[in-house]
């Protein structure tokens, strides 16, 4: 049992990899500031939990307040999901992106070091391949940025390289996600994006609670079996248990790792729109129109040296994905009413 704090912890990856660390005996701390995460996370994690989950609100680039945190509750491990992440978002406020996403890992890193605390899982992305030569993808494939998110993601991977190769004290756990989607199976927590959502699986859910007219599908005439883009498609909940297993290893002693966390089997996005469509019990409407810009056709995950070094595969399919999210829309609908 270890005492593991997650910065970001109240949001989407963070709230779901909180609940896996209680399923599995461990003392989750939250430090969040709560930028894009509901206030009420904390208690629904505690109901959720069956335990009190201790909460602290903080920015990763105030180093006075994550001292804090650490001293008071001395953990074993930090997971440091606190980033900005939306690619778009990343193009109009770079400094934006450099700023909490690199400097708030290395105010981080220096508060840990601080505290003689050397363990960490990052939060790192597919982003980071590019426009990858090679899918399935493996964890050797070039790191190439092509925008300013995946700048940031890359530069954090390189501090934590320079960082562990100066001291081997430091044993970190680089997780790169493929596509997270879905919610927990009690419907209590789940993605709540402030604002319009970027992603494909939160618009759709909006299609199918009547909140948006139909789903744009951005371009049906990439060299894919149907024309539309293909993403590896990742529940939350085996995301979450991928960190777990991350987490664990490095409590055990191994040294660090770079992994990527997905399913290895991609689907398109009119896939992803039937499938959900045969979670809310009727077709959802779409319209083609042209391709987004910087989009890739291609992503998946070669899971391969996640399974040999973690033991880690995913076990829930994109229906499970779809189904998940309905009922946590639907419910957060009710609660709303
Ligand atoms: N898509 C649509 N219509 C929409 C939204 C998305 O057709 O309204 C399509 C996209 O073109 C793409 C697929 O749905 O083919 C998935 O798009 P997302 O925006 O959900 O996800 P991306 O794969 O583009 O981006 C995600 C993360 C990024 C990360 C990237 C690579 O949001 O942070 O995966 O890992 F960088």
């Amino acid at each position: 049992m270890a005492v593991i704090l997650l910065t970001g912890g109240a949001g989407y990856v963070g709230s779901h990899a909180c609940v896996a660390l209680a399923a599995a005996g461990h003392s989750p701390v939250l430090f969040d500031d709560f930028s894009n995460a509901r206030e009420d996370v904390p208690d629904r994690l505690a109901r959720l939990t069956g335990a009190p989950v201790p909460c602290y609100r903080g920015d990763v680039r105030d180093p006075a307040a994550l001292g804090r945190v650490l001293a008071a509750q001395n953990p074993d491990a930090v997971m440091h999901f606190a980033a900005l992440k939306a690619v778009g978002e990343s193009m109009d406020r770079p400094l934006d992106y450099m700023a909490v996403n690199i400097a708030g890992l290395v105010t981080l890193l220096g508060a840990m070091e601080a505290a003689g605390l050397r363990r960490l899982v990052y939060s790192s992305s597919a982003t980071v391949y590019g426009v990858p030569d090679v899918t399935p993808t493996p964890e050797s494939a070039p790191r190439r940025a092509v925008n300013p998110y995946g700048f940031t993601k890359i530069k954090g991977e390189e501090i934590l390289e320079q960082l562990a190769a100066s001291d081997p004290r430091w044993a970190v756990g680089v997780l790169r996600y493929f596509n997270p989607a879905g919610a927990h199976e009690s419907a209590m927590i789940g993605e709540d994006p402030s604002g319009r959502p970027n992603n494909l699986v939160p618009l759709i859910a909006r299609v199918a609670a009547g909140q948006l007219r139909r789903l744009e599908v951005f371009g049906d005439d990439y060299s894919t079996p149907d024309g539309t883009g293909v993403r590896d498609y990742i529940h939350v909940m085996d995301l979450a248990e991928g960190h777990r297993l991350s987490v664990e290893r490095l409590l055990a002693g191994a040294p660090g790792h770079v992994l990527n966390l997905g399913t290895g089997r991609g689907h398109s996005v009119l896939e992803v729109l039937a499938a959900y469509g045969r979670a809310v019990g009727r077709e959802l409407p779409y319209r083609v129109v042209p391709r987004r810009p910087g989009d890739v056709p291609v992503y998946c995950a070669d899971p391969a040296r996640a399974e040999a070094e973690l033991g880690f595969r995913a076990r829930r399919d994109l229906d499970e994905i779809c189904r998940s999210s309905w009922a946590w829309v639907r419910g957060q609908a009710a609660r709303r009413a």
